[in-house]
């Protein structure tokens, strides 16, 4: 969800008032996942290197998922939406974790579509987390080496319980990954656009969507052997 900052420079306004803006294209995409069936949509909300803004922006980030969770949850509930969290998330504030813990907890039992945040979330970070737990777990003969693999990996990554990505959108004209679930995306496609964050619609997610439908995903293969 790149290009809040920019959106709100091109007029004149502080950055803040362009991550409030923000919060209403989270809820336009979150409402149009659900409305298309989609089983996960994950959200890269904050990361790891966001740490390093400026102690007001990151303040203001804080503030306004507190907010957008208390408002939203009806949103959830009425879209029949899973809220989950991946990252390092003992980092953040108190209050936001309080508040993320009662959403989560409030809507565990929906399951048209799973909303994953991704806060406080650095993928190096979670690849460092899984070889530590593993590594503990053959010193310990839990696991031997030799049996480590693919599917041991996803089994101790935050997302252990989600699908690979099929589709990665990022705004803002920015071609880069980011840090961003980067075992999880090595079969995704990539989808970028130049429109700002808070310019980004529920038209724009569909278009997303009908560009990725008319993609051959060939996973290696030849495109005879798909067909
Ligand atoms: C990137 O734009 C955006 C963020 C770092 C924060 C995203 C947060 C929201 C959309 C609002 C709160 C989220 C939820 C889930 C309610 P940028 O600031 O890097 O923009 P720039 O690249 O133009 O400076």
């Amino acid at each position: 969800m790149d290009g809040n900052g920019r959106w709100a420079k091109q007029k004149g306004l502080i950055r803040a008032v362009g991550h409030e803006n923000g919060t209403k294209s989270v809820r336009q995409t979150v409402e149009a996942a659900a409305e298309l069936g989609i089983e996960n949509l994950t959200l890269y909300a904050f990361s790891t290197e966001n740490w390093n803004r400026p102690k007001l922006e990151v303040d203001t980030l804080m503030r306004l998922l507190v907010s957008s969770l208390k408002k939203e949850i009806k949103t959830l509930h009425d879209n029949n939406i899973k809220l989950k969290a991946i990252g390092n998330l003992e980092t953040l504030p108190k209050k936001v974790l309080k508040e993320l813990r009662e959403v989560i907890e409030s809507t565990k039992n929906n399951n048209r579509t799973t909303l994953t945040l991704a806060l406080s979330y650095g993928s190096r970070a979670e690849i460092l987390n899984v070889v530590k737990e593993i590594s503990v777990k053959v010193k310990n003969n839990i696991i031997s080496a030799e049996n480590i693999d693919e599917s041991i990996i996803n089994e101790h990554l935050y997302t252990r319980n989600l699908p690979d990505v099929d589709l990665l959108i990022r705004t803002s004209g920015e071609q880069r990954i980011s840090n961003f679930l980067l075992w999880q995306i090595a079969y995704a496609e990539l989808f970028f656009t130049k429109v700002l964050w808070p310019d980004f619609t529920k038209q724009h997610f569909c278009d997303a969507i009908i560009e990725y439908q008319n993609r051959e995903r060939r996973f290696g293969k030849t495109s005879e052997q798909i067909s």
